[in-house]
């Protein structure tokens, strides 16, 4: 009893084994298609058995024209941590495409080896194998996300790798997001739903036996140059004191919705941080987060200050904020407000191949004024 016990508290513990649906990559790499040809791909934290990833590159290897695919198998130390994987051993797996012409990647064309260790991505070994790598393709442990990011960022690699939202807001990635060293893919911020264990007590729906949990929040994070992040964000909102106010501790105003962005502001403006998906540098420039606060300094946010406290709590705001913290706070139509998730930007250019909005009074209608009320609500 205490054994089962003490594998189900384990288990518990441990919420890495969650497998990525075949259509969720799909949707995501036929973004990246010449990123990938004459290129080794490694995929470092993916049992080929279940993996969709190692699925993907090994039945589009020549369609995308792959050197080699490299895939490494996790074998955790403790037993009883470890998944449905039910191999003695952690492997790595090289595949250089099809040799027979059926264009399926049969057992005896995939080379399988054993590793030493446990395959852990940092182990020397699976560094040795990155190391031949080009790219970088996976979902990995989220509980590891952090320190797997910087680990391909300190060994220079090209990722493309599945990510929570909330990895924009990581005191250490999110300089290098600012510093245009990554950005996020095509998909972001979605509820994305993946395959669990069996052994997994909470799941949100069972699939011809297969259980399946959502989890919102769920994009992708890249260093690879792709099209979007070479689009301007069309913006059609004009500049006025009232709709956006500013903060009262930073010399910013406040945008509410990134579609809302107002093309004729050449200040910092707070926006929402999902501006990231929409995000090309060439069309603004991101100075910082609020609550990192290494940019609290650069920015020279001000303390919130007991009087917006006092206030704030008068309204019956019951945030966690405290008059000492240095985050960004406003007061929009006599209502102490403290915005949420608001990077700081300022454009860099003026709109592109498309004429600013200009609402003129006297511009000759094209419809009959009484058309123009047509379809509201009388
Ligand atoms: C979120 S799951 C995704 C699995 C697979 N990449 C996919 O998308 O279906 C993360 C996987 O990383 C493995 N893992 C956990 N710690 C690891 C480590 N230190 N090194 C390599 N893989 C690890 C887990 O066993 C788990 O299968």
């Amino acid at each position: 009893m205490a054994g089962n016990k003490s594998l189900s508290n384990a288990k518990k513990a441990k919420k890495d084994e969650f497998y990525t649906q075949l259509s969720d990559i799909e949707n995501e790499l036929r973004h990246y298609k010449e990123h990938f040809r004459n290129k080794t791909v490694f995929c470092n934290c993916d049992d080929p058995r279940i993996s969709n990833f190692f699925h993907y590159f090994s039945y589009n290897f020549e369609q995308l024209g792959l050197k080699k695919l490299i895939t490494t198998c996790y074998k955790s130390q403790s037993r009883d941590l470890f998944s449905q994987n039910d191999s003695e051993r952690a492997i790595w797996l090289e595949y250089f495409g099809d040799k027979n012409g059926n264009r399926v990647p049969d057992p005896n064309e995939i080379g399988i080896h054993y590793l030493n260790g446990d395959g852990d991505f940092r182990s020397s070994e699976c560094v040795e194998l990155l190391q031949q790598a080009d790219i970088v393709v996976t979902n990995p442990p989220f509980s590891l996300l952090n320190e797997y990011i910087l680990f391909l960022h300190r060994h220079n690699k090209k990722f493309i790798v599945m990510c929570n939202h909330n990895v924009v807001h990581y005191t250490e990635i999110f300089p290098l997001i600012k510093n245009n060293e990554m950005w996020l893919g095509y998909n972001s911020n979605k509820t994305v739903k993946f395959a669990m264990p069996d052994y997994y007590e909470k799941w949100d729906e069972i699939v011809d036996g297969i259980k399946y949990g959502k989890v919102p929040s769920i994009g992708w994070l890249t260093n690879l140059d792709i099209k979007k992040r070479h689009e301007d964000l069309i913006l059609y909102k004009t500049y006025n004191e009232q709709d956006y106010p500013k903060y009262e501790n930073l010399d910013a105003i406040d945008v509410e919705k990134v579609a809302e962005i107002p093309y004729d502001y050449w200040g910092i403006m707070g926006v929402p941080d999902t501006l990231l998906d929409q995000y090309n540098p060439e069309q603004f420039e991101i100075l910082g987060a609020d609550g990192i606060p290494q940019y609290a300094e650069e920015l020279n946010i001000a303390k919130i200050g007991e009087d917006w406290m006092k206030r704030y709590r008068a309204y019956g705001g019951t945030g966690h904020y405290t008059a000492n913290m240095r985050s960004i706070v406003m007061t929009k139509n006599g209502v102490p407000k403290k915005p949420y998730s608001r990077i700081f930007i300022r454009r860099k250019r003026k709109q592109q191949n498309c004429k600013e909005y200009v609402l003129e009074e006297n511009i000759p209608r094209m419809v009959a004024e009484g058309e123009i009320d047509f379809g509201k609500d009388k």
